[in-house]
């Protein structure tokens, strides 16, 4: 049986799209590779626990950096894995369609990789070619905004993952200013990793950094402050150790990769046409991506930008519900870059 795919390959999280049944899988983008025979021993949420735990003859490997592809054979790898993971051997490659999302600063030689690395990891040769979408524009669909061709209103979308941050203005179906910085989540993690050891000299992993941020992370002050206890290494002891920590003292430490993102989006708000800018000041501003989940980050962007801010529902899953619905309605396929396919 024949299905129509989307996939969203993010730095953090692959998330596939099958048409008429909707999100099939949602795994975070790591493969654990046993260094000396270089062959994959786990993918996705399997790998992402060996993160930091592993002995030197395996290594966990994150193959999309910064959204677009860092190493090939290992995302090829993942790619073949997660598809007949989510879509079984019923699925019949040969006549399905695909489409991608990439975000908009990719170069060309990184748009062949995912093109690439889409049409091998199918066992046989699609029927098309797949298709590539920009992600701030499949957020941007998956989240509702008034953006079909017919629709002249402008609406910002601020898409915040792991490993980028992607400002859109939309217009009548297409881009009209964007802007991307390569600060996402991720930027946060390190952020809480350096705290801890300045601050508490206490060393952590990636993994409890993202926790801690998950958890008690915060970028404006709350009404009810949260608090975490955090384990590690003690770095004067060499001992394992623990520290508890409260969310107003991460305020400060996450001040710079917040106002990274805030100074992105004011350089899109600047200069737009007056009645785009007053579409978007009675809209508001739509925030999508895990990364906008972070608590007080809307508010932050709310106080800087003056403009009301919306963190969408399902903000994780804006990307491919977007592309989901590119595959199913053919208004949107035509908003598809053509030159991009
Ligand atoms: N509740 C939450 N609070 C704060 N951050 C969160 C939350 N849930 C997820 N995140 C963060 O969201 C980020 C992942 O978001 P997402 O899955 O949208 O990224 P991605 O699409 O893989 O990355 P990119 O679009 O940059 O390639 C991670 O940094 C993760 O820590
Ligand atoms: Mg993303």
């Amino acid at each position: 049986m024949a299905k129509d795919i989307g996939i969203d390959l993010g730095t953090s999280t692959t998330n596939i799209f099958m048409k008429d049944k909707g999100i099939v899988l949602s795994e975070p983008s790591v493969v654990a590779i046993n260094t000396s025979t270089g062959k994959p021993i786990a993918v996705g949420t399997a790998a992402e626990r060996m993160i930091g735990r592993t002995p030197p003859t395996i290594t966990t490997v994150k193959p999309v950096r910064k959204g677009a592809i860092a190493d090939f054979e290992i995302a090829e790898f993942m790619l073949r894995y997660f598809l007949a993971k989510a879509c079984g051997l019923a699925i019949n490659f040969g006549t399905t369609r695909m489409i991608l999302s990439v975000p908009t600063k990719i170069s060309e030689v990184e748009q062949l990789a995912v093109l690439e690395a889409a049409k091998s990891s199918c066992r046989r040769p699609a029927r098309a070619m797949p298709r590539l979408i920009e992600e701030p524009l499949a957020s941007a669909i998956g989240a509702d905004l008034p953006l079909r061709a017919e629709s002249a209103e402008g609406s910002m979308i601020v898409d915040i993952g792991g490993g980028t941050t992607e400002v859109a203005v939309i217009s009548m179906g297409s881009i009209l200013v964007g802007d991307s910085i390569t600060v996402g989540g991720e930027a946060f993690d390190l952020q809480v990793i350096n705290h801890m050891r300045t601050d508490h000299n206490l060393l952590i992993g990636e993994e409890t950094a993202e926790t801690v941020k998950i958890k008690a992370g915060c970028v404006f002050p709350q009404a009810q402050e949260k608090s975490i206890d955090v384990y590690g290494r003690d770095m004067i002891t060499g001992l394992p150790g623990n520290v508890r920590i409260y969310s107003n003292e991460l305020i400060e430490t996450f001040k710079d990769p917040a106002i990274q993102i805030v100074d992105c989006i004011k350089g899109v708000l600047d200069g737009l046409p007056p009645e785009i800018s007053a579409d978007i000041v009675r809209n508001g501003i739509a925030m999508s991506g895990g990364g906008s989940l972070l608590t007080g980050l809307s508010e932050f962007v709310r106080t800087e930008t003056n403009v009301p801010v919306k963190v969408v529902d399902g903000a994780r899953y804006a990307t491919a519900n977007g592309i989901g619905k590119c595959l199913s309605d053919v208004t949107l396929k035509e908003l598809i870059n053509a030159g991009r396919a």
